[in-house]
């Protein structure tokens, strides 16, 4: 595993200071080399890592290209997903990469105004966010870069919220819904103004390629996509923040963790909004998220979390497709009636009690409700789903047409 933006101390070590950061890393290069910064973003290739995965050199690009001087830079530290922590991790441990990076992209798109847009929740990446600002409001900052007033923005806990739409209108407007696309964020977000939305371990990545180059970048990694990446991995015995090379192997990372790969078992991928590998196809995929959409597999947020086979897959899709139904913001109709008809009826097909067509209806609806949502969710909701149906089904059927709970030895799931 190569250490990059967590090299350095231990995060549990806390906020890395200014004066710390500056001497382990080095100042970031002067002015002249720094216009070439976008040019580097995107030879070295590197991927927005929110969840989309799109690349980050074309996004500034694009806003650069708007922005006459005008633009807005977001950095996305909601993390609302609730599988992941690496976001939260990172800027509690090491706050100023965060703010390198936001500095720098606000000096390449054309950005007079920045904002930190961190997750209520967060209150220890918070507080190191809001000391590190002052440090550098009272020192000098890495690479003399120009100085962008910054707000610290801070939504309430929320699925939703770090949506880019979402994000720009809590900003705006105090309320964290998303907004019907087009026009999106890069054409006009905060203040109408084209806003750079980016999720902090990106902005991260960005701090180090301008420092040592898109070469450089490129050295660790061992699939097509190259660099690093942060993951969360849970349901082992040492669940964690740590980085992988990107190309690491999901069975490499269930050794890591004290999972044994004789077990097998299923695996999240992506978070809440990712999908669900049966263990046999999975232990193999490597952490790539090109790689893994030729695979029909999601890298999503950089979760791992394997559930194991004590656990009954279908009352944990049950338990997520309601978390995801309550998260809905109650704008579209295919979404808010959609979401909770899915809950409802994996609700009762995990607790033995299903409606004749429960299970026939699931599928249908795992494929009918992508793309009828103004956001995303029900797209990522359904996609899970549709995953769940497939690597549980024999679980799925058991339940529906027997009501029994093949994980619990045959247990009837209903008194
Ligand atoms: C429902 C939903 C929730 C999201 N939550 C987050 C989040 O918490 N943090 C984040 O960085 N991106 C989140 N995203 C992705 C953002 O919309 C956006 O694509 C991302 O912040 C862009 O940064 P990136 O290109 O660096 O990934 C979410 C997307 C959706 C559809
Ligand atoms: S699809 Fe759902 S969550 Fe997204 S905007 Fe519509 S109602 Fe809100």
């Amino acid at each position: 595993m190569t250490a990059r933006l967590l090299s350095g101390p231990s995060t549990t070590a806390g906020a890395e200071t200014l004066a710390d950061h500056l001497a382990r890393l080095g100042d970031l290069p002067g002015r002249a080399d720094r216009a070439h910064l976008i040019a580097m973003l995107d030879a070295a290739g590197l991927l927005g890592r929110g969840g989309a995965g799109f690349p980050v050199g074309r996004k500034w690009g694009s806003v650069a290209g708007r922005a006459k001087g005008e633009a807005v830079v977001l950095a996305n530290g909601a993390e609302g997903e609730p599988l992941s922590h690496k976001d939260r991790v990172l800027m509690a441990s090491r706050p100023h990469l965060v703010l390198d990076g936001l500095e720098l992209a606000a000096e390449a798109v054309g950005a007079r105004r920045a904002v930190l847009y961190v997750g209520s929740e967060h209150a220890e990446a918070r507080a190191a966010l809001e000391r590190a600002l002052a440090e550098r409001a009272a020192g000098r900052t890495p690479g003399r870069l120009p100085r962008v007033p910054t707000t610290l923005v801070t939504p309430p806990v929320s699925y939703l919220a770090g949506e880019e739409s979402a994000a720009v209108h809590f900003v705006n407007a105090g309320d964290p819904r998303p907004t019907t696309v087009p026009p999106r964020p890069y054409e006009k977000g905060v203040a109408g103004r084209p806003t750079l939305v980016q999720n902090v371990e990106t902005l991260a990545h960005a701090a180090l390629i301008a420092r040592y180059g898109d070469a450089w970048y490129r050295e660790a990694g061992r699939a097509e996509t190259r660099g690093t990446a942060l993951v969360t991995v849970s349901g082992g015995m040492r669940p964690g923040v740590l980085e992988v090379d990107l190309g690491t192997t999901v069975g490499e990372l269930a050794e890591w963790s004290g999972v044994s790969a004789s077990v097998g078992s299923p695996v999240l991928l992506g978070g809440y909004f990712g999908t669900i590998v049966a263990g046999a196809n999975a232990w193999r995929l490597p952490l790539d998220p090109v790689a893994m959409r030729c695979d029909g597999a999601a890298f999503g947020a950089g979760v791992v979390a394997f559930l194991g086979d004590e656990a009954c897959g279908v009352a944990t899709t049950a338990r997520i497709m309601d978390y995801m139904a309550g998260s809905s913001a109650a704008q579209c109709g295919p979404c808010v009636f959609g979401l909770r008809a899915i809950a409802d009826a994996s609700a009762r097909v995990a607790t033995g009690q299903p409606h004749q067509d429960d299970l026939a209806r699931l599928r249908g609806w795992s494929q009918s409700l992508a793309g009828r949502g103004a956001c995303r969710l029900p797209d990522g909701t359904t996609a899970l789903l549709a995953t769940s149906l497939r690597v549980y089904e024999a679980d799925w059927t058991s339940h529906q047409h027997h009501r029994r709970c093949s994980v619990r030895q045959g247990a009837r799931v209903v008194q």
